[in-house]
């Protein structure tokens, strides 16, 4: 079970000390990259992502929802970022895209909104590493849990073990101490946080809950065989 802080509900600016705030206890730092066009938010780009590289603990993991990931995906990659995710209803050539950021020496990710279905990817699945399934619309943070997507992240589970591929199951979007036993028990296995971290006191006392509250619910869950 890994556990990715956003910074979307962060203080942008104090950045550095934000992701410090986490740094001993998650495992990546989920940037969201938002170009008022695929979503209807601007957040921040390469030169922040590039900056953050250099006083990050963690490796970034880099959601870009943004119109032409093609164009500007590597970027990332070539810059250092851990893991790229682009969104399958923004990609023209999702295979030659993930083949480039994993020759890069980044992780590559495949993000589907709620309303997108996971089977057509289905063949996709041996040339990434994440699957991220939108459990809000993206663009914002401190949205409602989305409960229609858990059918889904039980498919991209099933098409994960039937094709015994290396593929991480990320939820993104509404995620608490609440909605994250569900969705462990449906399938994912690495849990974007933002307003569940950020929006408290203490982010990183809501990471080691949030890690234990996942840790509980996957000794029973379906796919963990536990
Ligand atoms: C939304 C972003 C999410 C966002 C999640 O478009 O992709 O990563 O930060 O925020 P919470 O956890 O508050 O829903
Ligand atoms: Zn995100």
């Amino acid at each position: 079970m890994q556990i990715a802080p956003s910074i979307l509900s962060a203080d942008f600016a104090r950045l550095d000390e934000e992701i410090n705030a986490v740094g001993a206890d998650a495992d990546w730092v989920h940037v969201d990259v938002m170009d008022n066009h695929f979503v209807p938010n601007l957040t921040l780009g390469l030169p922040v992502v590039a900056a953050l590289l250099k006083h990050s603990p963690l490796p970034l993991d880099c959601h870009l929802m943004i119109e032409d990931p093609d164009r500007w995906a590597l970027a990332y990659a070539e810059a250092g970022a851990g893991s790229v995710t682009f969104h399958a209803e923004a990609a023209h050539a999702p295979v030659r895209l993930a083949r480039a950021l994993r020759a890069a020496g980044a992780r590559a990710g495949l993000a589907v909104k709620p309303a997108t279905p996971i089977d057509p990817y289905a063949e996709l699945l041996s040339e990434i590493d994440t699957v991220l399934i939108m459990s809000v619309e993206p663009g914002f943070g401190g949205q409602e849990f989305l409960e229609l997507v858990l059918p889904k992240v039980r498919r991209a589970r099933e098409l994960v073990r039937e094709g015994e591929h290396n593929v991480w199951i990320q939820m993104d979007g509404g995620v608490d101490e609440d909605t994250i036993t569900r969705c462990v028990e449906a399938g994912a296995d690495v849990f974007v946080a933002g307003s569940s971290v950020y929006g408290t006191d203490d982010p990183a006392e809501a990471v080691r809950r949030l890690r234990g509250v996942a840790e509980v619910a996957a000794c029973g869950a379906w796919w963990c065989g536990g």
